[in-house]
């Protein structure tokens, strides 16, 4: 292991601040690493993993489309792309989906496609796209000046023009803040990088209720919180809304890259051909590991279900933990299996602590541990986590 982390070291860009693990191998909620030793993984991939690791209906979809058909290009009709725009056209407020490979590229796609709707049906000069503080919208150009957090943004600049920042879940500074120039509101329904931070009451029913009046584009950032994370299969249905355009990435794909940008017919009317394209975007192979991914998830409802279940379980243990260890735990949040468990301090050293205890978690915002397991989690898996909490936390008080 030493040998490929120098290695790693040596060859790989220096993006990323790893642990000193090197994984192999996945099963379930189980990954391994070179030598052997297991972890529990409340990362999955950050909310990407939805059905575990290696799931056999997407190793078994993989396997057979790898074998009939990897790559063509967009030029041509590709079976399970049309399979699986369906599939989300059904389950969804949307009449039209794009395919691409990322969140961040699924998020350039919806600024894109609404400024162009908004030049279409209002001319020039309203082209400003409103997104909240703390928000985060991915690291291409025009994400991260979407992104309202300055650390993202820093040495990268001049950023983009168009783009203005709010408080999130505050309806008067939004109100405020909309004007002629106004083309769109781009929100997480929940703020995952900002550490889980769910919005109150009836804010997304009001952001919506604005934005229908000033005729201003909803774009949900679903990149996270999309494919059953918060229990729903999109976490707009929770409240009670519809989007005019949505973005999904992350839990799409069940690990296999592949991005979403939907939308209604009247919106998606703007983009035509010749507008906008991704050569790999829903390319065979990954349109395939998606239509098994998104299948599953809906199937029967039952994994949705669970998740709530699941998610109320968790967080009820948390809650318990908090009770005992009130100097430490300052906050807990959650909506289905996407927690954060904010901290008085800094998460880093809990996070090591975990990895030595075979156990992957996140920490997100410098005090907040995200917990974003596969959906497929069990009771006894979260026992075994909280578990392993309680003793780190009782070691440090
Ligand atoms: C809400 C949200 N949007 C966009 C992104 C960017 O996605 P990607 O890393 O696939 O570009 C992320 C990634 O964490 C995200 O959480």
């Amino acid at each position: 292991m030493k040998e490929l982390i120098e290695d790693s070291e040596k060859y790989l860009m220096n993006t990323y601040k790893r642990y000193p693990v090197v994984l192999r191998k996945g099963r379930g909620c189980r990954v391994y690493d070179v030598r052997g030793k297991e972890y529990l993984d409340f990362v999955g991939g950050i909310a990407v993993n939805v059905l575990g690791h290696c799931h056999p209906r997407v190793v078994v979809a993989l396997q057979k489309q790898a074998q009939r058909l990897i790559h063509v290009s967009n030029l041509y009709h590709i079976e399970p792309q049309i399979g699986l725009a369906r599939l989300l056209v059904e389950s969804s407020f949307a009449d039209k989906v794009f395919f691409c490979n990322s969140g961040a590229e699924a998020n350039e796609a919806a600024i894109k496609l609404a400024r162009k709707y908004s030049r279409d049906h209002f001319g020039e000069g309203r082209y400003e796209i409103i997104t909240a503080l703390n928000s985060f919208h991915g690291r291409t150009m025009a994400t991260i000046t979407a992104t309202g957090q300055k650390r993202f943004q820093e040495g990268f600049e001049p950023l983009l023009p168009g783009f203005r920042h709010v408080p999130f879940d505050d309806i008067e500074a939004l109100s405020d803040s909309l004007d002629g120039r106004t083309c769109a509101v781009m929100l997480e329904p929940v703020q995952g990088e900002a550490g889980v931070r769910i919005p109150s009451g009836d804010y997304l029913k009001e952001v919506r209720r604005l934005c229908s009046e000033r005729e201003v584009l909803l774009i949900l950032d679903e990149v996270q919180t999309g494919i059953g994370r918060t229990g729903r299969l999109f976490a707009y249905e929770h409240y009670d809304i519809e989007p005019d355009i949505m973005t999904l990435a992350k839990g799409l794909g069940g690990g296999v890259p592949i991005g979403a940008m939907l939308a209604g017919d009247r919106v998606a009317a703007s983009f035509v051909p010749g507008t906008h394209a991704s050569t790999f975007g829903g390319n065979p192979l990954a349109a395939k590991a998606a239509l098994a991914t998104v299948e599953t998830v809906l199937e029967d409802g039952i994994i949705l279900e669970e998740c709530r279940r699941k998610g109320g379980y968790f967080l009820g243990k948390l809650h318990t933990l908090k009770e005992e260890f009130s100097g430490i735990i300052a906050d807990i949040r959650g909506m289905g299996l996407m927690i954060g468990l904010e901290l008085t301090r800094d998460c880093s050293s809990i996070v090591n602590a975990c990895l030595e205890r075979g156990v992957l978690i996140n920490c997100t915002a410098g005090n907040t541990i995200r917990f974003t397991p596969p959906l497929i989690v069990t009771e006894q898996e979260i026992d075994t986590v909280v578990d392993i909490l309680e003793d780190i936390f009782g070691r440090l008080s």
